[in-house]
């Protein structure tokens, strides 16, 4: 078969039609409505206690912490109250014995250590005059105002029970410290900085979508306010502004009014989308995806995350191009000045390539080759002869690849329209009285009033070509959407949510607490 159309013919596997995107976004809704009123369901839409969004006038000093993949961040945050903020952070790659220590001990107390560096590089004369004034200190305790406010960004799978109280159900991402799984995650981290004398309380417990959420409410604030925060990134989920009562499941989970701040009438709640579909009711599936999920280290599980975030899309293509590759009547990466009779010379790949290794496709390949302009797709080739093995590919060997490369990508950006139409839909955020006036005047400015405001992170939204042009392109299609509706829909990046983001809901968390106690 000739390669161009062996290409088409994969890429085809990937197509996700309208009729699709329209079924795929009824049933998560049908699941958003389960995971609100029940525990256990497929979206687990936690509850996250943060009941307002900030408005950009905030002001103050916060520190934030990230924990949640190779690396540890230590920042401070001073928000300036116009918007903007300035931030000091430091780095440090983890350990990897204590992302596998016997005891939760280990790691947290390395956690409270680097906060301790940071705290006497950074802020030394806060952190002197607090340990003077500390020691000082007749009958203990620590007064709020001396005390740095702190955001935990922790984005492992948690049972959260209050603004900073949450209970790890599983680890992820290579770490596995048994001991930890089932203990509230702020409370270690908060006895580890007491032993060192910290002057840091752990006032809020925080997932990166509910960060990015934040850091777009406080940096963009537009008149109608952030609805939504997602990440499309090594995973994928967002979290959302809820109608508190629409949250019955937290009378189910013993809460009384006491334990949540009614006031506004409203809760961001952490869906974990990632899991949408487990049951694999209306998902789109290939081989590929099938077999990629029955040879993870999870199977059955996150099958939404597992064809849209960037751990997995390049494993998919890698799945894909082998399939090719060992077909012989598919010239994928064949060696034209080899004896074509000879099953073993027709090729110009690498044994040890890592296209034949598990994971061994990064996903920043579909950026490289869905975006390369270059005359023949020589960028294209270049990274298959320098990262996988393959040398001499031809221009039509990049085109294939890049074909398929465009539709696994592609897929994934119309997949996260489903997510994004949904919650959407579900809050009623485009039905205002406006609409039935514009519904007929294309050409009409769109009203402040009437934005509904997406804020995003992520190296696909970032890097991945069209990202965002392919969701729009779906969210059009979707009836209770339509092109009226997708103009009203901004889509901005949100830089930086686990720091700014985490430091905005220390604040939150903070002003909740004098508020109660006061
Ligand atoms: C995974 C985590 C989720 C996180 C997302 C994006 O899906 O379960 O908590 O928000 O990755 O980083």
């Amino acid at each position: 078969m000739a390669l161009a159309a062996a290409a088409e013919r994969v890429a085809a596997e990937f197509e996700y039609p309208k009729e699709d995107v329209i079924r795929g976004v009824e049933h998560f809704i049908k699941q958003m409505d389960e995971g609100l009123s029940k525990q256990g369901a497929t979206l687990s839409q936690i509850p996250t206690y943060v009941t307002a969004v900030p408005n950009g006038t905030e002001k103050g000093l916060y520190m934030a912490v990230d924990l949640g993949g190779t690396n540890f961040r230590v920042c401070s945050i001073q928000l300036h109250g116009n918007s903007t903020f300035s931030l000091t952070q430091s780095k440090v790659k983890i350990p990897q014995e204590l992302m596998v220590a016997k005891t939760s001990h280990e790691l947290f107390a390395f956690l409270a250590k680097q906060i301790e560096l940071f705290l006497k590089t950074h802020h030394g004369e806060h952190y002197t005059s607090h340990v003077e004034r500390r020691k000082s200190y007749i009958g203990g305790g620590v007064q709020n105002t001396e005390v740095f406010q702190l955001g935990f960004t922790f984005s492992f799978p948690v049972q959260q029970s209050g603004i900073n109280k949450g209970t790890l159900i599983r680890w992820t991402k290579g770490f596995d410290i048994h001991e930890t799984i089932g203990k509230d995650v702020c409370a270690l981290l908060q006895k580890e900085l007491d032993a060192l004398n910290l002057p840091v309380r752990v006032a809020a417990l925080v997932n990166d979508t509910v960060g990015t959420l934040m850091a777009r409410s406080y940096t963009s604030p537009g008149k109608t306010g952030t609805l939504l925060g997602a990440i499309f990134g090594t995973g994928t989920n967002g979290a959302y502004v809820e109608k508190l009562e629409r949250v019955t499941k937290l009378q189910k989970m013993g809460k009384d009014a006491g334990d949540v701040d009614s006031s506004t009438g409203e809760m961001i709640v952490n869906t974990e989308w990632g899991s949408f579909d487990n049951e694999m009711k209306v998902l789109p599936d290939t081989p590929y995806d099938n077999a990629l999920d029955k040879e993870s280290n999870n199977p059955g599980i996150q099958m939404f995350e597992k064809r849209v975030s960037g751990m997995f899309l390049g494993e998919i293509l890698r799945r894909a191009l082998v399939t090719l590759i060992k077909d012989p009547a598919v010239p994928l990466f064949s060696d034209e000045h080899s004896n074509q009779n000879d099953m073993h010379s027709t090729t110009n790949i690498h044994d040890n390539s890592n296209l034949y290794k598990q994971w061994g496709l990064d996903t920043s390949f579909l950026s490289i080759t869905s975006g390369d302009n270059s005359g023949g797709l020589k960028i294209t080739r270049q990274t298959l002869d320098s990262e996988y093995g393959v040398s001499a590919a031809s221009a039509e060997d990049a085109e294939a690849v890049r074909l398929i490369a465009s539709a696994v990508g592609k897929r994934a950006a119309r997949l996260s329209a489903v997510a994004i139409a949904a919650i959407i839909i579900a809050t009623g955020k485009l039905d205002r009285p406006t609409d039935i006036a514009t519904t007929n005047n294309a050409t009409l400015e769109v009203n402040e009033d009437d934005v509904v405001d997406v804020g995003v992170d992520g190296s696909l939204v970032e890097f991945y070509p069209n990202f965002e042009e392919y969701i729009r392109e779906a969210l059009r299609e979707v009836p209770q959407i339509g092109v009226q509706g997708e103009r009203k829909i901004r889509i901005g990046i949100a830089k930086d949510g686990s720091g700014v983001g985490a430091a905005l809901i220390a604040l939150v968390a903070d002003k909740a607490t004098r508020g109660s106690s006061a």
